[in-house]
């Protein structure tokens, strides 16, 4: 199978720096390299230092950052203070959007920041249920990738990953469908290459992934990774989820 895999876990406001040290080396003992798999976890802040050194296997990302380099912004991290403690930031979250209110232009350029700064975007986007209900799911997601890419340099476009991450699927264990989920990725996809970008693009699904689901969802051609939540804090549960991309690549 020709796909370059990301498993990723997003820890959100949980686990502190020693539970989250506990956590990698249980992970780290738990499954086998594979060259066409990546395993990013995303960690707090408190516990990224250090992280990085305890891992051969797991890459280490933050779960947002600022896009100013310093200055006077009271409780802000920003992409220099990461640089050498992560190489993955997630951008964009429908939690950062939703109860932190951030806008499609704080995105916007919170990825130029990180594509400056050597950190590999991950951006997530994804419609509301009310959203789909009314059929606006791809002008949704359209307009959230347009508005995101606004002015990035089309060469730098291919350090980017997308994640989709439909909103009404997050923490709720109502997963979109292996075919729903494929058909937003696919256009994904079409609209990246309508805006000119050179690499293929690898788009993670995010919402209520778990070791029962993994599997098939990861079948799918236009899924290129996975982004756990709540199944991403157990080591049994992310490394059974990853067990299931490694066996899909033995395939
Ligand atoms: P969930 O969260 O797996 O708990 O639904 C996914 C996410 O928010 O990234």
């Amino acid at each position: 199978m020709n796909k370059n895999y990301l498993i990723a876990g997003n820890w959100k406001m949980y686990k502190n720096a020693e539970q989250s040290r506990e956590f990698i080396q249980d992970l780290e003992r738990s499954f086998t390299s594979v060259a066409a798999m990546t395993v990013v976890v995303f960690p707090p802040f408190v516990a990224l230092a250090g992280l990085r050194a305890l891992s051969k296997k797991i890459n280490i990302g933050a779960q947002n950052m600022f896009y100013e380099e310093q200055g006077a912004f009271t409780g802000e991290i920003s992409p220099l203070m990461l640089q050498g403690l992560v190489d993955y930031v997630l951008i964009g979250h429908s939690e950062r959007r939703e109860i932190f209110k951030e806008r499609d232009e704080d995105v916007n350029r919170k990825i130029k920041a990180a594509l400056q700064f050597n950190l590999v975007p991950v951006v997530c986007i994804g419609e509301t249920l009310q959203e789909r209900e009314a059929g606006k799911t791809m002008v949704k997601i359209k307009n959230q990738l347009e508005k995101a890419l606004q002015g990035v340099d089309k060469e730098k476009m291919g350090r980017i990953i997308v994640a989709y991450e439909p909103i009404w699927a997050i923490g709720t264990g109502l997963n979109a469908s292996p075919e729903q989920a494929q058909e937003v990725h696919h256009f994904i996809k079409e609209i990246w290459q309508e805006m000119g970008a050179e690499r293929n693009l690898q788009i993670l699904y995010g919402g209520s992934v778990k070791p029962e689901n993994s599997f098939e969802l990861l079948a799918q051609d236009d899924i290129s990774g996975v982004l756990v939540g709540g199944a991403s804090l157990k080591v049994e549960q992310f490394s059974a989820i990853i067990h299931s991309c490694i066996q899909l690549l033995d395939k």
